[in-house]
């Protein structure tokens, strides 16, 4: 089968990967509601095409936090990819490049922070959680900062590991198959310090005082906390429920964006994940107020089927998807995504 949608690569991943690491992947927490609710939640939004607009040209160009990108579509960032490709995070980098976009890289990349950015121009964010060694978790910030890192961004929705029963019943551990490149040094880093720290609003302080990255937080799913998170100054917020893979029955990410896009009112960048899977999922969490989006598992299911390739493949399916719906739709330009495309 040639994969010609995002689902093709996740039947063709299924397929080829061992069971295990396919659940890892797959898996949400507990009975998984907030996993399907981050799709079904999308397939509920209805769409209120214009037609008899000039739609010759589509214009999808964005810029992130000042990195200009070619498409509104950017890589979430994921634990240890070479689960999936022996390459590991240089497909996926690689993959980012060539299609214009910007990778977010995991703290738990199977990848050095250094040998990422060198394997690469383009833009990268590093995705940290703070480990209970804060010295550990600020000297990845500044390796991050010296490798032209562009922002950091903080997971604020960990302050313990959701259970996820899949793993649980397959007693997966990541690390056998995809190592902590990052922390494997001469520091003698131990587990022991990588576990998370519990976070508080006093961590972003501890954060903004250490560098001078922009700062995104990512996880928030209320307008209260997207409130707090512009008062304490940060740069960016990334809508997310992680997947489905911490809270479970926590909403859908996409049921989360309009009232943290009416809270914020600009006063920071708003981007979401979860569940994105189509252009036009793409183009409604555009239209409820985010400046962009990332995918997470479909880039996985990209690497597994056929590496970079697959990875970038991945992303110009979206890219084409995201050109038709705005065509169709009447939306020539990302400024024509509003709310008026989303049936009430
Ligand atoms: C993740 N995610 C994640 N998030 C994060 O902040 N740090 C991490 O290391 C990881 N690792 C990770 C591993 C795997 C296998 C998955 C599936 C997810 C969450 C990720 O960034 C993102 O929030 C979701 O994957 C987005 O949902 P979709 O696109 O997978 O539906």
């Amino acid at each position: 089968m040639e994969p010609i949608n995002l689902f093709d690569y996740e039947k063709l991943a299924q397929e080829r990967l061992d069971p295990a690491i396919w659940e890892h992947i797959y898996g949400g927490s507990e009975d998984e509601v907030t996993l399907h609710a981050n799709r079904s939640a999308f397939e509920h939004l209805r769409l209120r095409p214009r037609v008899l607009v000039d739609v010759s040209t589509i214009d999808m160009h964005i810029s992130a936090l000042g990195a200009p990108l070619s498409m509104p579509i950017g890589i979430a960032p994921s634990a240890g990819h070479q689960i999936v490709v022996p390459e590991g995070e240089y497909a996926t980098a690689h993959a980012a490049e060539q299609a214009n976009t910007l990778m977010i890289v995991s703290c738990f990349a199977s990848r050095t922070v250094e040998e990422i950015a060198s394997a690469t121009t383009g833009p990268l964010w590093l995705q940290i959680y703070t480990h209970r060694s804060l010295e550990i978790t600020g000297r990845l910030v500044q390796r991050a900062e010296h490798a032209g890192y562009r922002a950091i961004v903080l997971t604020v929705d960990t302050a313990h590991l959701g259970r996820r029963e899949r793993d649980l019943r397959n007693n997966f551990q990541r690390t056998q198959y995809a190592p902590l490149a990052n922390f494997i040094d001469t520091t003698g880093t131990t587990p022991a310090q990588l576990n998370h720290l519990i976070d508080t609003w006093e961590t972003v302080d501890w954060l903004r005082s250490l560098t001078k990255l922009p700062i995104l937080l990512k996880g928030i799913l209320t307008a209260e906390d997207a409130l707090l998170a512009v008062e304490r100054g940060v740069d960016g917020i990334i809508v997310s429920n992680h997947g489905g893979r911490q809270l479970d029955g926590a909403l859908a990410s996409i049921e989360a964006l309009p009232e943290i896009a009416l809270a914020v009112a600009e006063r920071c960048e708003i981007y979401l994940d979860g569940g994105i899977r189509r252009g036009s999922d793409v183009m409604k969490a555009i239209a409820l107020g985010a400046r962009a989006v990332f995918i997470g598992r479909p880039i996985l299911w990209g690497m597994a089927v056929a590496g970079e390739i697959g990875a970038k493949h991945v992303l110009e399916i979206l890219r084409q998807e995201l050109y038709m719906a705005m065509t169709l739709a009447g939306r020539p330009d990302l400024a024509a995504l509003d709310r008026s495309l989303i049936k009430s």
